[in-house]
Protein backbone atom coordinates (compact mmCIF):
# COMPACT_ATOMS: atom_id res chain seq x y z
CA UNK A 1 0.00 0.00 0.00
CA UNK A 2 1.47 3.37 -0.96
CA UNK A 3 1.09 5.58 2.14
CA UNK A 4 0.43 9.54 1.79
CA UNK A 5 1.56 11.82 4.45
CA UNK A 6 -2.44 12.01 5.32
CA UNK A 7 -2.72 8.83 6.14
CA UNK A 8 0.74 8.00 7.92
CA UNK A 9 -0.40 9.32 10.77
CA UNK A 10 -2.87 7.45 11.22
CA UNK A 11 -1.26 3.87 10.34
CA UNK A 12 1.58 5.46 12.78
CA UNK A 13 -0.84 5.56 15.53
CA UNK A 14 -2.04 1.78 14.60
CA UNK A 15 1.92 0.91 14.73
CA UNK A 16 1.68 2.41 18.12
CA UNK A 17 -1.00 0.29 19.11
CA UNK A 18 0.66 -3.04 18.07
CA UNK A 19 -1.89 -2.90 15.04
CA UNK A 20 0.13 -3.28 12.08
CA UNK A 21 0.35 -6.24 9.96
CA UNK A 22 3.28 -7.67 9.82
CA UNK A 23 4.63 -8.98 6.72
CA UNK A 24 7.97 -10.53 7.83
CA UNK A 25 9.63 -9.54 4.26
CA UNK A 26 12.54 -7.06 4.67
CA UNK A 27 11.64 -3.43 3.97
CA UNK A 28 7.54 -4.46 3.17
CA UNK A 29 6.71 -2.40 6.99
CA UNK A 30 6.74 1.47 5.52
CA UNK A 31 4.70 3.29 7.95
CA UNK A 32 6.47 6.28 8.14
CA UNK A 33 7.07 6.71 4.01
CA UNK A 34 6.04 10.26 2.72
CA UNK A 35 4.38 11.73 -0.49
CA UNK A 36 6.46 14.85 0.03
CA UNK A 37 8.53 15.68 -3.16
CA UNK A 38 11.56 17.90 -3.05
CA UNK A 39 10.28 21.44 -4.02
CA UNK A 40 14.30 22.93 -3.68
CA UNK A 41 17.21 20.86 -2.61
CA UNK A 42 19.14 22.10 -0.07
CA UNK A 43 21.70 19.95 -0.07
CA UNK A 44 24.70 21.98 -1.35
CA UNK A 45 22.97 24.81 -0.99
CA UNK A 46 24.85 28.00 -0.22
CA UNK A 47 23.06 31.03 1.50
CA UNK A 48 23.98 34.74 0.97
CA UNK A 49 27.72 35.61 2.60
CA UNK A 50 27.25 37.25 6.46
CA UNK A 51 29.78 39.60 6.73
CA UNK A 52 28.93 39.04 10.52
CA UNK A 53 26.30 36.20 12.16
CA UNK A 54 24.19 37.83 14.83
CA UNK A 55 23.40 34.66 16.79
CA UNK A 56 20.35 34.22 19.43
CA UNK A 57 20.95 31.60 21.78
CA UNK A 58 17.72 29.60 23.38
CA UNK A 59 18.29 26.95 26.22
CA UNK A 60 21.34 27.76 27.92
CA UNK A 61 21.61 25.16 30.24
CA UNK A 62 25.38 22.71 30.68
CA UNK A 63 24.95 22.65 26.59
CA UNK A 64 23.92 25.95 25.73
CA UNK A 65 25.50 27.85 28.13
CA UNK A 66 29.45 26.25 26.91
CA UNK A 67 27.90 27.66 23.15
CA UNK A 68 27.36 30.84 23.81
CA UNK A 69 30.96 31.35 25.20
CA UNK A 70 32.68 29.37 22.33
CA UNK A 71 30.60 31.21 19.45
CA UNK A 72 31.30 34.00 20.89
CA UNK A 73 35.03 33.52 20.76
CA UNK A 74 34.80 33.53 16.68
CA UNK A 75 35.80 36.36 14.80
CA UNK A 76 32.54 38.52 13.14
CA UNK A 77 30.06 36.59 15.60
CA UNK A 78 27.72 39.25 17.67
CA UNK A 79 25.70 37.69 20.47
CA UNK A 80 22.46 39.32 20.49
CA UNK A 81 19.97 37.68 22.62
CA UNK A 82 19.98 34.77 25.04
CA UNK A 83 16.75 33.19 26.14
CA UNK A 84 15.93 30.48 28.75
CA UNK A 85 12.79 29.64 31.20
CA UNK A 86 15.17 30.25 34.25
CA UNK A 87 16.44 33.77 34.45
CA UNK A 88 19.49 32.75 36.41
CA UNK A 89 20.99 30.95 33.85
CA UNK A 90 20.39 33.72 31.32
CA UNK A 91 22.26 35.95 33.51
CA UNK A 92 25.02 33.40 33.96
CA UNK A 93 25.41 33.65 30.18
CA UNK A 94 24.76 37.37 29.19
CA UNK A 95 27.50 37.63 31.71
CA UNK A 96 29.69 35.23 30.12
CA UNK A 97 29.77 37.40 26.83
CA UNK A 98 32.74 39.20 27.40
CA UNK A 99 32.62 41.78 24.19
CA UNK A 100 30.78 44.24 26.48
CA UNK A 101 30.06 47.00 23.93
CA UNK A 102 26.33 45.62 23.39
CA UNK A 103 25.64 43.16 25.47
CA UNK A 104 22.96 40.60 24.39
CA UNK A 105 19.19 41.07 25.32
CA UNK A 106 17.71 38.97 27.64
CA UNK A 107 14.56 36.78 27.17
CA UNK A 108 13.00 34.85 30.60
CA UNK A 109 9.87 34.41 32.33
CA UNK A 110 7.72 32.63 29.86
CA UNK A 111 7.49 28.84 27.99
CA UNK A 112 7.24 31.16 25.22
CA UNK A 113 9.50 33.73 25.54
CA UNK A 114 11.82 32.26 22.57
CA UNK A 115 8.96 33.42 19.85
CA UNK A 116 9.58 37.24 20.87
CA UNK A 117 13.88 36.22 20.57
CA UNK A 118 13.14 34.07 16.78
CA UNK A 119 10.83 37.47 15.57
CA UNK A 120 13.72 39.91 16.47
CA UNK A 121 14.95 41.79 12.62
CA UNK A 122 18.61 41.93 13.44
CA UNK A 123 19.64 37.90 14.16
CA UNK A 124 20.99 35.67 11.24
CA UNK A 125 20.90 32.35 13.42
CA UNK A 126 19.28 30.58 16.02
CA UNK A 127 21.20 28.19 18.35
CA UNK A 128 19.10 26.60 20.33
CA UNK A 129 19.63 23.65 23.62
CA UNK A 130 16.52 22.96 25.21
CA UNK A 131 14.68 19.69 25.97
CA UNK A 132 14.31 17.28 22.69
CA UNK A 133 10.56 18.40 22.86
CA UNK A 134 11.23 22.32 21.73
CA UNK A 135 13.73 21.42 19.13
CA UNK A 136 11.52 21.33 16.15
CA UNK A 137 9.00 23.84 17.52
CA UNK A 138 11.79 26.41 17.80
CA UNK A 139 13.82 25.54 14.47
CA UNK A 140 10.51 25.49 12.44
CA UNK A 141 9.80 29.30 13.86
CA UNK A 142 13.05 30.28 13.44
CA UNK A 143 13.41 29.65 9.70
CA UNK A 144 10.05 30.86 9.40
CA UNK A 145 10.83 34.23 10.67
CA UNK A 146 13.93 34.44 8.15
CA UNK A 147 16.76 32.32 10.33
CA UNK A 148 19.33 29.64 10.38
CA UNK A 149 19.17 27.41 12.79
CA UNK A 150 22.02 25.09 14.53
CA UNK A 151 19.61 22.22 16.97
CA UNK A 152 21.81 20.26 19.19
CA UNK A 153 21.05 16.27 19.35
CA UNK A 154 18.73 14.91 18.46
CA UNK A 155 17.45 17.40 16.21
CA UNK A 156 13.65 15.63 16.05
CA UNK A 157 11.99 13.02 18.08
CA UNK A 158 10.06 11.54 15.38
CA UNK A 159 9.40 11.08 11.78
CA UNK A 160 6.80 13.73 11.10
CA UNK A 161 8.94 16.19 12.99
CA UNK A 162 11.87 15.23 10.55
CA UNK A 163 9.74 15.95 7.39
CA UNK A 164 8.56 19.43 8.82
CA UNK A 165 12.42 20.24 9.49
CA UNK A 166 12.90 18.87 5.54
CA UNK A 167 10.02 21.03 4.34
CA UNK A 168 10.78 24.10 5.68
CA UNK A 169 14.41 24.69 5.36
CA UNK A 170 13.43 24.00 2.09
CA UNK A 171 10.55 26.54 1.47
CA UNK A 172 12.08 29.06 3.26
CA UNK A 173 16.01 28.44 2.16
CA UNK A 174 17.21 28.53 5.52
CA UNK A 175 19.46 26.22 7.11
CA UNK A 176 18.89 23.62 8.95
CA UNK A 177 22.04 22.04 10.64
CA UNK A 178 21.78 19.31 13.71
CA UNK A 179 25.12 20.17 15.55
CA UNK A 180 26.38 16.72 15.55
CA UNK A 181 29.87 17.81 17.60
CA UNK A 182 30.70 14.00 17.17
CA UNK A 183 31.40 14.67 13.51
CA UNK A 184 34.79 16.60 14.54
CA UNK A 185 36.40 14.64 16.74
CA UNK A 186 40.15 13.91 15.74
CA UNK A 187 39.61 10.32 14.86
CA UNK A 188 36.28 10.83 13.16
CA UNK A 189 37.71 13.70 11.29
CA UNK A 190 40.36 10.95 9.98
CA UNK A 191 38.43 7.80 9.49
CA UNK A 192 36.44 10.43 6.99
CA UNK A 193 39.63 10.87 5.20
CA UNK A 194 40.46 7.87 4.84
CA UNK A 195 38.00 6.69 3.76
CA UNK A 196 37.84 9.23 1.07
CA UNK A 197 41.31 8.63 0.04
CA UNK A 198 40.44 5.25 -0.63
CA UNK A 199 42.33 3.68 2.56
CA UNK A 200 39.26 1.04 3.57
CA UNK A 201 38.60 0.25 -0.40
CA UNK A 202 34.88 -0.21 -0.98
CA UNK A 203 33.04 0.28 2.84
CA UNK A 204 31.42 -2.64 3.44
CA UNK A 205 30.21 -2.08 7.15
CA UNK A 206 30.41 0.70 9.95
CA UNK A 207 29.75 0.61 13.30
CA UNK A 208 28.29 3.45 15.82
CA UNK A 209 27.60 3.26 19.74
CA UNK A 210 26.33 5.49 22.53
CA UNK A 211 27.87 3.66 25.04
CA UNK A 212 27.71 5.93 27.79
CA UNK A 213 27.14 4.95 31.93
CA UNK A 214 25.24 7.18 33.54
CA UNK A 215 23.69 5.30 35.94
CA UNK A 216 26.31 3.16 37.99
CA UNK A 217 29.24 5.39 36.78
CA UNK A 218 31.02 7.35 39.90
CA UNK A 219 29.46 10.38 39.02
CA UNK A 220 26.07 8.80 39.86
CA UNK A 221 24.12 10.89 36.70
CA UNK A 222 21.01 9.58 38.36
CA UNK A 223 21.31 10.79 41.61
CA UNK A 224 19.75 14.31 42.12
CA UNK A 225 22.51 16.62 44.18
CA UNK A 226 19.83 18.11 46.74
CA UNK A 227 22.26 20.79 48.25
CA UNK A 228 22.59 22.57 45.10
CA UNK A 229 20.77 20.41 42.58
CA UNK A 230 22.83 19.58 40.26
CA UNK A 231 21.85 17.08 38.15
CA UNK A 232 25.44 16.10 37.26
CA UNK A 233 24.07 15.95 32.56
CA UNK A 234 20.78 14.45 33.36
CA UNK A 235 17.83 16.39 33.68
CA UNK A 236 14.20 15.40 34.74
CA UNK A 237 13.54 15.27 31.44
CA UNK A 238 16.22 13.28 29.87
CA UNK A 239 15.02 10.99 32.63
CA UNK A 240 11.52 11.20 31.54
CA UNK A 241 12.55 10.16 27.72
CA UNK A 242 13.86 6.93 29.23
CA UNK A 243 10.45 5.87 30.03
CA UNK A 244 8.29 3.98 27.32
CA UNK A 245 10.27 5.35 24.36
CA UNK A 246 12.13 1.82 23.67
CA UNK A 247 14.57 2.20 20.98
CA UNK A 248 17.85 3.64 20.29
CA UNK A 249 16.74 7.69 21.45
CA UNK A 250 20.42 9.18 21.29
CA UNK A 251 21.70 7.80 17.76
CA UNK A 252 23.30 10.69 16.31
CA UNK A 253 26.65 10.75 18.10
CA UNK A 254 27.94 7.19 16.84
CA UNK A 255 26.03 7.73 13.79
CA UNK A 256 27.50 10.99 12.19
CA UNK A 257 30.90 9.46 10.57
CA UNK A 258 29.51 6.23 9.78
CA UNK A 259 26.82 8.04 7.24
CA UNK A 260 29.54 10.45 5.99
CA UNK A 261 32.11 7.73 5.47
CA UNK A 262 29.03 5.59 3.46
CA UNK A 263 28.20 9.05 1.56
CA UNK A 264 24.65 8.50 2.92
CA UNK A 265 22.08 11.36 1.41
CA UNK A 266 25.09 12.11 -1.04
CA UNK A 267 25.93 8.90 -2.92
CA UNK A 268 24.51 6.15 -0.92
CA UNK A 269 20.83 5.85 1.34
CA UNK A 270 20.07 4.11 3.93
CA UNK A 271 17.10 1.16 2.50
CA UNK A 272 15.51 -0.56 5.72
CA UNK A 273 16.26 -1.22 9.42
CA UNK A 274 15.62 -3.79 12.07
CA UNK A 275 15.99 -3.14 15.85
CA UNK A 276 15.98 -5.19 19.48
CA UNK A 277 15.86 -3.93 23.05
CA UNK A 278 17.18 -5.91 25.79
CA UNK A 279 14.91 -5.76 29.19
CA UNK A 280 16.12 -2.94 31.55
CA UNK A 281 17.77 -4.55 34.61
CA UNK A 282 19.28 -1.49 35.95
CA UNK A 283 17.26 1.64 35.85
CA UNK A 284 13.96 0.81 37.23
CA UNK A 285 15.89 -0.38 40.44
CA UNK A 286 17.85 2.43 40.14
CA UNK A 287 14.56 4.87 40.95
CA UNK A 288 13.72 2.39 43.85
CA UNK A 289 17.27 3.03 45.39
CA UNK A 290 16.92 7.06 44.90
CA UNK A 291 13.35 7.22 46.18
CA UNK A 292 14.68 5.92 49.52
CA UNK A 293 16.64 9.20 49.73
CA UNK A 294 14.78 11.67 47.83
CA UNK A 295 10.80 11.77 47.56
CA UNK A 296 11.43 13.32 43.71
CA UNK A 297 11.92 9.66 42.71
CA UNK A 298 8.53 8.01 44.03
CA UNK A 299 6.68 8.75 40.97
CA UNK A 300 9.09 6.83 39.05
CA UNK A 301 8.80 3.75 40.71
CA UNK A 302 7.58 1.60 39.36
CA UNK A 303 7.34 2.61 35.88
CA UNK A 304 8.52 0.93 32.42
CA UNK A 305 12.08 2.07 31.46
CA UNK A 306 13.32 1.39 28.02
CA UNK A 307 15.70 -1.64 27.71
CA UNK A 308 19.53 -0.87 28.71
CA UNK A 309 20.74 -2.37 25.89
CA UNK A 310 19.59 -1.66 22.22
CA UNK A 311 20.88 -3.01 19.02
CA UNK A 312 19.62 -1.47 15.43
CA UNK A 313 21.17 -2.81 12.09
CA UNK A 314 20.88 -0.73 9.09
CA UNK A 315 21.30 -1.88 5.52
CA UNK A 316 21.80 0.56 2.77
CA UNK A 317 20.67 0.72 -1.10
CA UNK A 318 24.54 -0.23 -1.71
CA UNK A 319 24.01 -3.22 0.52
CA UNK A 320 26.51 -1.78 3.36
CA UNK A 321 25.34 -2.43 6.88
CA UNK A 322 25.47 -0.50 10.16
CA UNK A 323 25.23 -1.14 13.72
CA UNK A 324 24.30 1.10 16.24
CA UNK A 325 24.16 0.37 19.44
CA UNK A 326 22.84 2.72 22.77
CA UNK A 327 23.21 1.73 26.26
CA UNK A 328 23.30 4.43 29.09
CA UNK A 329 22.67 2.15 31.89
CA UNK A 330 25.14 -0.64 32.20
CA UNK A 331 28.64 -0.19 34.39
CA UNK A 332 31.01 -0.19 31.34
CA UNK A 333 33.63 2.14 29.53
CA UNK A 334 32.40 3.93 26.89
CA UNK A 335 32.04 3.49 23.05
CA UNK A 336 30.67 6.41 20.47
CA UNK A 337 32.02 6.16 16.95
CA UNK A 338 33.50 2.85 16.36
CA UNK A 339 34.30 1.33 13.46
CA UNK A 340 34.66 1.60 9.62
CA UNK A 341 35.25 -1.57 7.54
CA UNK A 342 35.92 -2.14 4.37
CA UNK A 343 37.61 -4.17 1.66
CA UNK A 344 41.00 -2.98 1.93
CA UNK A 345 41.51 -1.87 5.92
CA UNK A 346 39.74 -1.03 8.74
CA UNK A 347 39.77 1.59 11.39
CA UNK A 348 38.32 1.40 14.97
CA UNK A 349 38.26 4.35 17.72
CA UNK A 350 37.92 2.12 20.83
CA UNK A 351 39.38 1.15 23.36
CA UNK A 352 41.72 2.86 21.09
CA UNK A 353 42.44 4.43 18.11
CA UNK A 354 43.58 1.69 15.62
CA UNK A 355 43.97 0.85 11.66
CA UNK A 356 44.75 -2.53 10.26
CA UNK A 357 44.87 -3.41 6.97
CA UNK A 358 44.54 -7.00 7.08
CA UNK A 359 43.97 -9.74 9.95
CA UNK A 360 47.64 -9.86 10.88
CA UNK A 361 46.90 -7.46 13.85
CA UNK A 362 46.32 -3.40 14.32
CA UNK A 363 48.87 -1.48 12.55
CA UNK A 364 52.39 -0.98 15.25
CA UNK A 365 52.64 2.61 16.34
CA UNK A 366 55.03 4.12 14.29
CA UNK A 367 52.96 2.66 10.99
CA UNK A 368 49.56 4.11 13.26
CA UNK A 369 51.65 7.32 13.17
CA UNK A 370 52.67 7.73 9.71
CA UNK A 371 49.14 7.20 8.58
CA UNK A 372 47.83 9.82 10.78
CA UNK A 373 50.58 12.08 9.72
CA UNK A 374 50.11 11.57 5.69
CA UNK A 375 45.81 11.39 6.42
CA UNK A 376 45.13 14.40 8.54
CA UNK A 377 43.27 16.87 6.57
CA UNK A 378 43.05 20.89 6.39
CA UNK A 379 40.89 21.17 8.81
CA UNK A 380 42.45 19.95 11.79
CA UNK A 381 45.52 21.11 10.81
CA UNK A 382 44.26 24.57 10.17
CA UNK A 383 41.97 24.62 13.42
CA UNK A 384 42.53 21.46 15.06
CA UNK A 385 45.11 23.68 18.10
CA UNK A 386 42.94 26.46 18.11
CA UNK A 387 39.96 24.10 19.02
CA UNK A 388 41.73 22.46 21.99
CA UNK A 389 43.08 25.55 23.27
CA UNK A 390 39.04 26.73 23.30
CA UNK A 391 37.26 23.15 24.14
CA UNK A 392 34.45 21.84 24.44
CA UNK A 393 34.41 18.23 24.66
CA UNK A 394 37.94 18.23 23.97
CA UNK A 395 37.81 20.81 20.96
CA UNK A 396 35.25 19.52 18.63
CA UNK A 397 32.45 21.89 20.08
CA UNK A 398 35.00 24.35 19.22
CA UNK A 399 35.85 22.95 15.99
CA UNK A 400 32.11 22.93 14.66
CA UNK A 401 30.71 26.43 16.15
CA UNK A 402 34.31 27.76 14.16
CA UNK A 403 33.08 25.68 11.01
CA UNK A 404 29.28 26.65 10.77
CA UNK A 405 30.41 30.76 11.45
CA UNK A 406 33.32 30.37 8.87
CA UNK A 407 30.61 29.11 6.29
CA UNK A 408 27.69 31.67 6.87
CA UNK A 409 30.87 34.31 6.58
CA UNK A 410 31.72 32.75 3.66
CA UNK A 411 28.55 31.82 1.56
CA UNK A 412 29.73 28.39 1.26
CA UNK A 413 27.26 25.34 1.60
CA UNK A 414 27.17 23.83 5.59
CA UNK A 415 28.85 20.67 6.36
CA UNK A 416 25.82 19.12 7.56
CA UNK A 417 22.29 19.81 6.03
CA UNK A 418 18.77 19.37 6.70
CA UNK A 419 18.78 16.27 5.08
CA UNK A 420 21.53 14.29 7.61
CA UNK A 421 20.12 16.09 10.31
CA UNK A 422 16.71 14.56 9.37
CA UNK A 423 18.14 11.11 8.59
CA UNK A 424 20.45 11.20 11.61
CA UNK A 425 17.65 11.94 14.19
CA UNK A 426 14.71 9.65 12.38
CA UNK A 427 17.07 6.38 13.64
CA UNK A 428 15.31 6.85 17.41
CA UNK A 429 11.65 6.98 16.21
CA UNK A 430 12.25 3.91 13.24
CA UNK A 431 14.36 2.00 15.91
CA UNK A 432 11.31 2.32 18.73
CA UNK A 433 8.96 1.28 15.81
CA UNK A 434 10.51 -1.98 15.10
CA UNK A 435 11.43 -2.48 19.03
CA UNK A 436 7.49 -2.73 19.49
CA UNK A 437 7.61 -5.19 16.39
CA UNK A 438 9.29 -7.79 17.71
CA UNK A 439 12.48 -6.44 15.44
CA UNK A 440 9.94 -6.38 12.48
CA UNK A 441 12.43 -4.49 9.22
CA UNK A 442 11.42 -1.02 8.65
CA UNK A 443 11.69 0.99 5.97
CA UNK A 444 14.07 4.36 6.36
CA UNK A 445 12.72 7.36 4.99
CA UNK A 446 14.42 8.69 2.43
CA UNK A 447 14.26 12.72 3.07
CA UNK A 448 16.40 13.43 -0.03
CA UNK A 449 12.96 12.64 -2.26
CA UNK A 450 15.72 10.37 -4.24
CA UNK A 451 18.40 13.39 -5.09
CA UNK A 452 20.78 10.97 -3.11
CA UNK A 453 21.54 9.79 -6.27
CA UNK A 454 22.81 13.01 -7.77
CA UNK A 455 24.06 15.06 -4.65
CA UNK A 456 27.85 15.86 -4.29
CA UNK A 457 29.57 15.04 -1.48
CA UNK A 458 29.03 17.18 1.75
CA UNK A 459 31.35 17.83 5.02
CA UNK A 460 34.61 19.70 3.30
CA UNK A 461 37.03 18.36 5.79
CA UNK A 462 39.78 19.73 3.19
CA UNK A 463 38.77 23.15 3.27
CA UNK A 464 38.43 23.46 -0.49
CA UNK A 465 36.68 26.82 0.81
CA UNK A 466 36.69 29.57 3.39
CA UNK A 467 38.47 28.55 6.36
CA UNK A 468 39.67 32.11 6.57
CA UNK A 469 38.01 33.16 10.12
CA UNK A 470 40.06 33.74 12.95
CA UNK A 471 39.25 33.68 16.68
CA UNK A 472 37.98 36.83 17.88
CA UNK A 473 40.37 39.67 20.08
CA UNK A 474 37.77 39.49 23.52
N1 LIG B 1 26.23 17.38 21.52
C1 LIG B 1 26.54 17.05 22.75
O1 LIG B 1 27.64 16.60 23.04
C2 LIG B 1 25.52 17.28 23.82
C3 LIG B 1 25.85 17.15 25.17
C4 LIG B 1 24.87 17.41 26.12
C5 LIG B 1 23.59 17.77 25.73
N2 LIG B 1 23.30 17.86 24.41
C6 LIG B 1 21.97 18.28 23.96
O2 LIG B 1 21.77 19.64 24.35
C7 LIG B 1 20.40 19.84 24.67
C8 LIG B 1 20.29 20.42 26.06
O3 LIG B 1 20.82 19.51 27.00
P1 LIG B 1 21.35 20.01 28.44
O4 LIG B 1 22.06 18.87 29.03
O5 LIG B 1 22.04 21.32 28.29
O6 LIG B 1 19.97 20.21 29.21
P2 LIG B 1 19.65 21.33 30.30
O7 LIG B 1 18.39 20.90 30.94
O8 LIG B 1 20.84 21.61 31.13
O9 LIG B 1 19.40 22.63 29.41
C9 LIG B 1 18.19 22.87 28.74
C10 LIG B 1 17.83 24.32 28.98
O10 LIG B 1 16.65 24.61 28.24
C11 LIG B 1 15.87 25.48 29.05
N3 LIG B 1 14.46 25.48 28.61
C12 LIG B 1 13.53 24.54 28.83
N4 LIG B 1 12.34 24.96 28.32
C13 LIG B 1 12.56 26.18 27.78
C14 LIG B 1 11.72 27.13 27.12
N5 LIG B 1 10.42 26.92 26.91
N6 LIG B 1 12.28 28.29 26.71
C15 LIG B 1 13.59 28.56 26.93
N7 LIG B 1 14.42 27.70 27.56
C16 LIG B 1 13.91 26.52 27.97
C17 LIG B 1 16.04 24.95 30.45
O11 LIG B 1 15.69 25.89 31.43
C18 LIG B 1 17.53 24.59 30.46
O12 LIG B 1 18.32 25.66 30.94
C19 LIG B 1 19.72 18.50 24.46
O13 LIG B 1 19.20 18.45 23.18
C20 LIG B 1 20.85 17.50 24.59
O14 LIG B 1 20.61 16.30 23.88
C21 LIG B 1 24.24 17.63 23.46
Amino acid sequence: MKINRKNFLKIAGLAGAGMIVKTGQAGKNEPFQNSHSQKFNMHGYAAPKLEKVRIGFIGVGSRGGGHVTRFNRIEGVEVKAICDLVPERVKDAVDSVKSAVNKPDSYTGSENAWKKLCEREDIDLIITATPWALHVPIALYAMEQGKHVGIEVPAAKTIEECWQMVETSERTRKHCMMLANSAYGDFNILTLNLAREGFFGEIVHGEGTYIHDRVSNTESRWVRDKNNNNWFGFRPWRLKENIKRNGNIYPTHGLGTVCQAMDLNYGDQMDYMVSISSNDFTMADKMKENAKMDDFYKPYVGLNFRGNMNTSIIRTHKGRTIMLQHDISSPRPDVRFNIISGTKGIAQKYPHPAVATSHDGWLPENEFNAVVEKYTPEINKKVGAMSKEIGGHGGVDFMMAWRLIDCLRNGIPLDMDVYDAALWSSIAALSEWSVAHDGNPVKVPDFTSGAWRTNKRNMDITLQKGGNTKLAER
